[in-house]
Formats: structure tokens, sequence, C-alpha cells
């Protein structure tokens, strides 16, 4: 069994010269902002938070940003031709451009990554209105990806300078998403290592888990993946490469599609996946589906659980167990016409591990949909 689990000391192990508070901010380039904060709204209840654009004097993009708890988007599209913003769109479709992590110190974690090797994006700098200061600073990842360090400690505003409170009377409510559990990143055939080394030796995370083709694979495609973390486990990149199999596997399909390397899901966690997932479905977003017979042998493989097997099996929800516990998850189909970026929704009852009992049913429910989309 290739598979690991990381004991609570190598959290402590990892070098943490940069040390990071938590997921700032996951800014998505997408080509109607205002049509794509409605979506996060009313399908997924993100709640609007701030808006910068024409009307706060910026005049070839706009940015809608909504939050849920602890999660925070940011929408960005561009107001005119020839943009920066509007080529990524172009070529990758709507997807994630920015993973920003809260920091301490944006200077010194720019520093310290720049030293250890990363590709520099954007030196510190200092943002300023009458809410305060803010320092961003920002380092390449795999693709087009960036990852922008955000240091808030003298800012006391809605979101950053150069955003105004959005408070539009529309508001439907939250439907219990808390926060990123994990974000997956699909990366380039041979280059898993890559950037599990990238995450290592330029931000000083660990790996907690490794899967191979042996473990994930279905009688047509495979992937690999290792998980990396930081040092107080609170940020946590799998990245996936795709593997050797007869067919092509959706990671393949993911970077035909997104044309490169990019975020594949952002993991949600809720403590009520049942409530979640159903507000979900009656709010119009589609889940993949296993078989029933899924269900039926659960029991057997999981043990116990708090849950009653009937909305489970009703909604589609999968669960698995590891050593410390169980987790329940979903995962929605694609949200934009490319079948790149989609999210999966979590419930951790003690397990820290990512589902890998459900690998199977799920990619063989992933190939379902590749084969009517015809990219199997
Ligand atoms: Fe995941």
């Amino acid at each position: 069994m290739s598979t690991t689990t990381a004991p609570e000391k190598i959290y402590a192990e990892a070098a943490d010269f940069m040390p990071l508070l938590g997921t700032d901010y996951v800014e998505l380039y997408v080509s109607n902002a205002k049509q794509a904060a409605h979506f996060y709204q009313t399908a997924m209840g993100f709640q609007p938070l701030a808006y910068a654009g024409l009307e706060t004097g910026l005049s070839d993009r706009e940015s809608y940003v909504v939050q849920q708890d602890k999660i925070r988007l940011v929408l960005t599209a561009p107001l005119k031709s020839g943009t920066e913003i509007g080529r990524h769109v172009d070529q990758h479709g709507d997807g994630v451009k920015v993973v920003a992590l809260w920091v301490e110190d944006a200077r010194s974690a720019y520093n310290e990554a720049v030293k250890r090797g990363a590709k520099s994006f954007m030196e510190p700098v200092v943002e300023e209105d009458g809410d305060g200061q803010v320092v961003r600073s920002g380092i390449h990842t795999y693709g087009e990806t960036v990852h922008i360090f955000v240091e808030r400690k003298n800012y006391n505003g809605t979101f950053l300078p150069g955003f105004r409170p959005w408070n539009p009377t529309y508001r439907p409510a939250s439907i219990g998403l808390q926060y990123i559990d994990h974000m997956v990143g699909n990366v380039g055939l041979g280059e898993m290592n890559t950037w599990v080394n990238f995450y290592a030796d330029v931000m000083g995370f660990t790996q907690i888990v490794s899967f191979d083709d042996k473990d994930i694979s279905t009688e047509y495609t495979a992937l690999m993946s290792k998980v990396m973390s930081n040092g107080n486990g609170r940020i946590k990149f799998p990245i996936n490469e795709p593997a050797e199999g007869l067919r092509k596997s959706q990671i393949e399909e993911y970077l035909d599609f997104y044309e490169g390397p990019g975020v594949q899901h952002l993991a949600v966690a809720t403590d009520d996946i049942i409530t979640t997932v159903r507000e979900l479905r009656a709010r119009g977003i589609e889940f993949l589906q296993v078989p029933g017979t899924y269900y039926d042998t659960l029991l057997e493989r999981v043990g116990e659980i708090e849950e009653d097997l009937a909305p489970l099996r009703e909604l589609g929800i999968l669960v698995d167990r590891d050593d410390e516990g169980y987790l329940l998850q979903i995962f929605t189909k694609p949200i934009q016409p490319r079948p790149t970026m989609f999210f999966e929704i979590i419930q951790r009852k003690g397990a820290r591990s990512f589902g890998k009992g459900n690998f199977k049913a799920l990619f063989e429910a992933i190939e379902r949909e590749q084969a009517l989309r015809g990219t199997l």
C-alpha cells in the first residue's frame, strides 16, 4: 500500500519559515463577473461583500467579492478587449488565477519564497485607504496560477483598498459552507514531483499523503496525486498528474480544456453536509452520481456512522473512513462550459484523509461524464 497519512508531528517538523494563517481569498478570472457573482450568491449561498470597477475608478476590469464564513471569492472580468484578464479567459475559460494566502508579513513571505527559487509575480506593494494599509506580494505557481501573500494586520476595511462595500438587497441565505478544506492542482505528465518539490522547498510544505496509479485507477484511466500541507495544516494542496491508462484520464481532459495546468477543484467544508447538499440541489447545482449499489455495502466498508443511510443515498453523498474517523463528500459537475473546475463539498468527522475509498466509484462516475462529452 503506497498510501501514507502523516502523524501530527510531521506538521511540527515542517520548516515554517513562511507561516500562513489561512487562505485569504481565491480570485477567478471569468468572462462575466456580474453573472458569476449572481451564480455564487444564488446557487452556492455566498454573501455579497465588496466591489471594484467603473464606480470605483477602474476602467479595464471589475471585481465582485462574495463571502461565506471564511471563504472569500473574487470574481474578476475585463471591461474591454486586449487585457491580460481577457487573454487569460480566452485561453483557459473561467478559472482560478489567484490563490491568496493570509500572512503576518507579506514582505518576509515574498523574500523567503523568492530566495528559495520562486518566480516573482508581484513585488511587495503597500495599498492604502481610509481603513488602513494592506501589503501584498506574489509568486507564480503551476501554469498561470499565482499565490498572492496578503498582510492585513493594519487594515479594518471590508476587503482590500480599492474596493467598496457591495450591499445589494438581493441576499439568498448561506448554505453552510465554512472554509476551504483543500485546493487541488492538476499538472502535466511527469510534473507532479516538480510541484511537490516547489511547495516543499519554496514554501516549506510537507507531503502528507501520496496516491499512485494503483490507488487511483479504473479499468480505463489513472492518475497520481501527492498532498502537500503547510506547517499548521490549514493549507492543503493536493497535486495531481495523469498516469498511463487505456483511455484519456480526467486530468488529461482538464489539461486539454484548460490549456495547461491549473486549479481542478476547491473542496469546501460544511458541518451538515446533508442540509448543504439538499440546498445546493434545490438551487440547481448538479453533482456526480455513483450507482445505487455503492450504498448497498457502504456500512460494511465504513462501519457505523451517525447519519441515516437514506438521505446519503438520496443525495449521492459518499463516505470514507480512515484511522482517525470518517468523512462525507460529494463532487459537483464542472461549473463552467469547459470540463475544468468543480467543487467538492466535504464534512469531516475525525478523518483527515481525502476519500481514497471513494476514488474508484467516483472516477467511474467521471468517466461516464467524459463518455457523454466524447472525451474519454
Ligand atoms: Fe478533494
